[in-house]
């Protein structure tokens, strides 16, 4: 079977890079942007850092901040309307996976308005025309929203949220510049990173995975442990090693898929609006340990690239506990909790979250086939 690799055009990497908005819409005569934002970030004066250099440049742009955390599908139909209004031909999302993924939804309805109820973009949508081109400015070190051909959209009616996964929604550019994340807050960079982290080793271990995801993986996994305790102490090696190492976690996972941690995330921020990243990163070491007996001698090459020493001497027992207990001394350093019952999950519930998470589209990337019974017994552990 052919393997396929799906990127950014052109994207670009480092402290500056964020001047390269400008130099991107005019090289593309683009005329007048939708801003795809939220207000957190223009009270910081994040997004400024963007719209000052499109005043600067006297290119037009309409603000549209409303989108929030785990988007829903009212404020995708509300962006559409206001793309609509403001005549606008590109888009520019500032932020992270939230606005990213929004701009993703608002640009493929505009280009496929058959979709316009948004619910049916689920899964797989069988989309015709790309999306209006997307130059994606990312301000957090964890989604990689900026790179990859997925976005996750919130249906407050039934309480879930869901992943749509469409090779035409993809950012023509992606601004990686390190200088926009400067501001997140500890515990944001912590959620953020951990949520990187799982791509990298979701993406290693996922059943699609193949060589070229496997050198990026891999990579990603050493720079993110080397990097996001730095991250959190806002250093500037520890911010531009997250910026790069959430990307390139991005550009492997994108392409082959993620596994049962993500599946258990989703339904836990449609109940309870977790950040997504904190959901990952709690459940990211009872996953492992779940799948351990179905990843050949990946463990052993999670754990060396985690900076574990000795493990070309270890047994598959201990080259598994020590990349699972590596993943659990990171998540403790940068102050994640380490139970589902420490961040609000209710233990009633969980027998509806795991048959939700069953059904997620994430599921059938996990190395270890699964029913909803185990997935509830993960939950139970991880409680
Ligand atoms: N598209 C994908 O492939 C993909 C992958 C994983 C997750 N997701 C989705 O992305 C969403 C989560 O995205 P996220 O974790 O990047 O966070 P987010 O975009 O939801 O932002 C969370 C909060 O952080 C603030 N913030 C962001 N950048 C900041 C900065 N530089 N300084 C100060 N505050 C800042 C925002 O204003 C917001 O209040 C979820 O909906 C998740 O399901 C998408
Ligand atoms: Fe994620």
């Amino acid at each position: 079977m052919a393997n396929r690799m799906i990127l950014n055009e052109t994207s670009y990497h480092g402290s500056g890079a964020v001047q390269n908005v400008v130099v991107e819409a005019q090289r593309r005569g683009f005329k007048k942007a939708l801003v795809v934002t939220d207000k957190d970030l223009v009270k910081f004066k994040v997004a400024e850092k963007v719209t000052a250099l499109l005043e600067q440049a006297n290119l037009d742009y309409v603000l549209f901040d409303e989108v929030k955390a785990n988007p829903s599908v009212d404020i995708i139909k509300k962006g559409v309307e206001t793309f609509k209004q403001a005549g606008a031909d590109y888009l520019i999302a500032i932020g992270g996976g939230s606005p990213i993924d929004s701009a993703k939804a608002i640009g493929i309805i505009i280009n496929n308005p058959e979709f316009a109820d948004v619910l049916s973009l689920e899964g797989v949508a069988p989309t015709k025309n790309k999306c209006v081109p997307i130059i994606a400015v990312t301000t957090t070190a964890g989604t990689a929203a900026e790179v990859t051909i997925n976005y996750v959209i919130t249906d407050e009616a039934k309480k879930r949220k869901f992943v749509c996964v469409d090779v035409n929604d993809i950012p023509v550019v992606a601004v990686v510049d390190p200088d926009m994340m400067s501001s997140m807050p500890k515990g944001l960079t912590a959620a953020t990173g951990m949520d990187a982290l799982t791509h990298a080793i979701e993406g290693y271990i996922t059943k699609a995975a193949w060589e070229l995801t496997d050198a990026l993986h891999l990579k990603a996994i050493e720079m993110i442990s080397r990097s996001l305790r730095g991250a959190v102490e806002n250093t500037p090696e520890g911010r531009a090693g997250m910026a790069l190492g959430q990307y390139v976690a991005g550009m492997g996972f994108s392409n082959v898929g993620l596994g049962v941690v993500h599946s258990m995330a989703h339904p836990l921020s449609a109940y309870y609006d977790t950040p997504h990243g904190i959901a990952n990163a709690v459940l990211l070491p009872y996953v492992m340990d779940f799948n351990k007996d179905f990843t050949g001698e990946k463990y052993r090459e999670i754990a060396r690239a985690m900076g574990v020493q000795g493990v070309d001497q270890m047994t598959p027992e201990a080259y598994c506990n020590a990349a699972v207990n590596a993943v659990k001394q990171l998540a403790k350093d940068v102050g994640i909790p380490e139970k589902l019952s420490a961040i609000g999950v209710q233990e009633a519930d969980l027998p509806a979250l795991s048959v939700d998470a069953f059904n997620d589209v994430c599921t059938g990337g996990n190395p270890r086939d699964c029913t909803a019974e185990e997935i509830l017994d993960v939950y139970k552990i991880a409680f």
